[in-house]
């Protein structure tokens, strides 16, 4: 068990974190000073994984193209990736779509007011939950993603590990305890712990002169805040290889859709093969061979969470029409402007773009 300095319920931490945010916190974001539930739901899930700078791109534009639950419920699942093409974590795009039916199968329209209510919706995690729940209603639900977990280990000199189910529940407990007493603003607490973990309470050299809790934390006395937070369990990472065949005709690129589990579930690829061997082969099936030569592309390496990938494009123009999906299974072909309304992996939206 850490050595937790106080009483938690003494610890003034919550009264200088609302100061500070009021003063030093982001307060221009499109998605703050307001409390409709359906865009704070869509900044957050935004935001889980992806900075600020590359949510304010996309943030806009989906709510033009898809501007309430009812919309977004109702539009076709190629059209909410296609808009999500490029956020990456594309489950979160797939989880948005489910929650956004459910509110209006289940729920009337109306998006659950307690946190409790809302971490039972598709997506929508314990802290996420909170986070609208504080943000749209001021309920005094505490959050504990990813940056509020350095946060708070920190100050708190929490040094369990937090790969341990029952050092993570401690950590919840303890955030429970640090919320502002009923009445405070939650909105400002609540962004005031992401701004600090996000700008100054930083993984890599943090900021602790300007943090508003350097003389409560833990951490920083014993001059080592990066020593926090603890977790042993590091992510295995793996490697692989694919070869992407990429068959145009007549300015229509031949792709097929993910299946619905796995990497880029739901998108739509180039057809991936396992090696140049299988290509050469399907190139044959196709009777590509003499008439179209396969044009060798750099490879492509592209990081997901767990794998380090690189992609081996093999490009061939036909001449004649063709049905590749003899061949290769199910798939169509796209024109360019077909393009812009389907969901597709970033790294191939790139290779197609040029
Ligand atoms: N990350 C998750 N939620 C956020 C928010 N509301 N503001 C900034 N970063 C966030």
């Amino acid at each position: 068990m850490p050595d937790i300095p106080i009483p938690l319920q003494d610890f003034p931490l919550a009264a200088r974190v609302v100061a500070w945010q009021r003063c030093h916190g982001r307060s221009s974001l499109p998605w703050q000073h307001q409390r409709d539930p359906y865009r704070v739901w869509l900044s957050e899930i935004m935001l889980q994984q992806t900075q600020v700078a590359t949510v304010l791109a996309y943030y806009p534009r989906f709510l033009e193209r898809l501007p309430d639950v009812a919309a977004l419920a109702a539009a076709p699942a190629d059209e909410v990736l296609s808009l999500w093409s490029g956020l990456g974590y594309y489950s979160r795009a797939r989880n948005l779509h489910r929650c956004a039916q459910v509110v209006m199968a289940e729920h009337g329209g109306r998006f659950p007011s307690t946190a409790q209510a809302l971490a039972e919706l598709p997506g929508i995690g314990r802290s996420t939950a909170a986070a609208i729940a504080a943000f749209c209603h001021d309920e005094r639900a505490a959050i504990l993603d990813g940056n509020v977990k350095r946060v708070l280990t920190r100050v708190l000199g929490f040094g369990d590990d937090l790969a341990s189910a029952a050092s993570e529940r401690q950590l919840w407990a303890h955030a429970t305890a640090l919320l502002p007493a009923a009445g405070a603003d939650m909105p400002a607490y609540t962004q005031g712990l992401m701004d600090l973990g996000a700008t100054l309470c930083v993984s890599r050299r943090p900021a602790c002169p300007g943090c508003p809790l350097a003389d409560l934390c833990v951490a920083r006395r014993e001059g080592q805040p990066e020593a926090y937070p603890v977790k042993t369990r590091k992510l295995k990472r793996s490697r692989r290889e694919n070869w992407w065949l990429w068959l145009v005709h007549e300015g229509a690129v031949w792709l097929q859709q993910r299946p619905a589990q796995g990497i880029w579930a739901g998108l739509w690829s180039l057809p991936l093969l396992d090696d140049e061997a299988a290509v050469l082969q399907a190139a044959a099936a196709l009777g590509l061979a003499g008439e179209t030569a396969l044009e060798l592309q750099p490879a492509i390496d592209h990081a997901l969470t767990h794998l380090d990938w690189r992609l081996h494009p093999r490009r061939a123009v036909l001449k004649r029409p063709a049905d590749p999906g003899a061949v290769l299974g199910p798939g169509r072909w796209v024109s360019a402007d077909g393009l812009t309304a389907i969901g597709l992996p970033a790294p191939l939206r790139k290779l197609l773009a040029g």
